[in-house]
């Protein structure tokens, strides 16, 4: 990829966070500023993420985590949930035909088991084909919930209990931390979510202790790489101390 002379600027003058995580919001809002149907914001929205996620990698970003679809977004129409649900098949389909050329390992935190079974399928597939590429990975979070990732994680600790495997003291903080959506990926240096929301929206709760956040006005349709330059510009402007 060709950088801009800004994004060179980005690559050699900033820190580049290993990990960022995006709340992709404003799609809704997009889509009304132009008399569309919301489901043309998402469709927008989802080939923002496909160039942000490109961008990330050739950036230098190891992982991209992305709220895709929540636990509470089923309270939206029947109309809406379906579109978002379709624009998800296209792109695995897509994304399992174009991996080889992208080399972009593809993960998916949530609980899956309320996807469509054939949804459920090409996620299985995705991981499984995608596992290979260890250079950048891009995490899609759906039907995700922070508090439903962390009661997942507490159900499998009490049954490790109850069945003799672990006593109380091996719950830590760091055994846990395995039994999240993220296993074994490092907690995101940088949270961002555009659209003038100024609210965590149960995203990666536990994950998101010590992260630093980036609120912009944009919204996510209109995102572009120069707003993620912007971003990891004021990240870089940030002094973190984990609270010592
Ligand atoms: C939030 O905007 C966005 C969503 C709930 C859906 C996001 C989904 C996509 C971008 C498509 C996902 C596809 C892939 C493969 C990542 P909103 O609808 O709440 O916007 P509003 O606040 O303006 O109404």
């Amino acid at each position: 990829m060709l950088f801009s002379k800004k994004q060179k600027k980005t690559r050699e003058t900033y820190h580049v966070p290993t990990h960022i995580a995006i709340i992709m919001d404003g799609n809704g809002r997009w889509a009304k500023k132009r008399n569309l149907p919301r489901s043309a914001g998402h469709a927008v929205g989802c080939d923002v993420f496909e160039r942000i996620a490109t961008y990330c990698r050739d950036l230098g970003v190891k992982y991209l985590t992305v709220y895709a679809f929540s636990t509470e977004n089923w309270k939206r129409s029947q109309e809406e949930v379906l579109a978002i649900m379709n624009l998800l098949r296209k792109y695995l389909d897509d994304a399992v035909n174009t991996m080889e050329k992208k080399q972009i390992r593809l993960r998916f935190f949530g609980d899956m088991s309320r996807l469509d079974a054939d949804l459920q399928e090409k996620v299985r597939q995705a991981e499984e084909i995608s596992s290979r590429y260890t250079g950048f990975q891009a995490n899609i979070c759906l039907n995700y919930g922070g508090r439903d990732e962390i009661i997942r994680a507490a159900r499998q600790a009490a049954s490790k209990c109850m069945a003799g495997e672990w006593t109380l003291d091996d719950i830590t903080e760091s055994s846990m931390a395995e039994l999240m959506d993220s296993a074994y990926i490092p907690d995101p240096e940088l949270i961002i979510r555009p659209s003038g929301e100024v609210r965590t929206s149960n995203f990666l709760l536990w994950q998101s202790a010590y992260s630093e956040y980036y609120f912009t006005d944009v919204l996510w349709p209109d995102f572009s790489p120069k707003d993620l330059d912007k971003a990891i510009t004021a990240y870089n402007g940030r002094s973190r101390r984990f609270g010592g």
